[in-house]
């Protein structure tokens, strides 16, 4: 599969999703590639302060050409994950159309709602060309024990993807993972956000 992480916002957990669910696929046996399409290199940042042997290979790709770079690369992995740049731009836009499955992460916010517009237009533009592309919206920094994530579901509702049942809670392990280039699936095995992670994987696999 090949699953692109792509939202114009930026801030969103576009990084943070693509190395942890790159680091849940791998960890259940997959051969796995992650391709960094931002020219910031926050995914390859998070490789290189790894300590020890690394779960599976980041490339750096942030180029117009993915769609045309990708087919051949995929033959080699069971599934490549996009972590894409905030804006759109011809490298989300390639990027998008050499995916199956476009996970945009929200945050639970109305700006997020409202900020998600361009991507999906961009969305309903590439499945001209790939009708069978397939979109998910992950509600990214839930907070606890509050019911906004539940309202920004029901606005996500209003375009034309679906929105993942499983929602990731805002929480500290995502920024210890991000400093140690560590997973969140590393650090606290058993902890809630492996958890959660767990079951979003479980979701993606679902729509193969
Ligand atoms: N579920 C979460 N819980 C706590 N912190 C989170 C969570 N998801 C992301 N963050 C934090 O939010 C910040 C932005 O996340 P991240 O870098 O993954 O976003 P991004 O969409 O890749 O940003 P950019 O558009 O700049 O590439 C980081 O500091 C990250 O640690
Ligand atoms: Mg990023």
């Amino acid at each position: 599969m090949i699953i692109g992480i792509l939202n114009r916002k930026g801030g969103v957990g576009k990084t943070s999703l693509s190395t942890n669910l790159a680091s849940a696929l791998c960890l259940s046996g997959s051969r796995i590639l992650l391709v960094d399409a931002d020219p910031q290199e926050s995914a390859l940042d998070w490789q290189a302060s790894r300590e020890g042997e690394t779960l599976f290979p980041v490339v750096g790709m942030a180029k117009p050409t993915l769609h045309k770079d990708i087919p051949d690369l995929a033959r080699n992995y069971d599934h490549i994950l996009i972590d894409g740049p905030p804006g759109i731009n011809d490298v989300t836009r390639s990027a998008m159309m050499a995916c199956n499955l476009v996970v945009i992460p929200v945050q639970p916010s109305p700006y997020d709602v409202w900020a998600a517009d361009e991507t999906v237009k961009l969305f309903t533009e590439v499945t001209i060309y790939n009708d069978s592309l397939k979109g998910l919206f992950v509600i990214n920094r839930k907070i606890k024990n509050t019911a906004l994530g539940r309202d920004v579901a029901s606005a996500l509702g209003d375009y034309p993807l679906t929105v993942a049942q499983t929602a990731i809670t805002q929480r500290v392990v995502f920024a210890e993972s991000a400093a140690s280039g560590l997973s969140v699936l590393e650090l606290a095995p058993q902890g809630p956000a492996s958890h959660e992670l767990n079951a979003l994987v479980a979701e993606i696999l679902s729509l193969q």
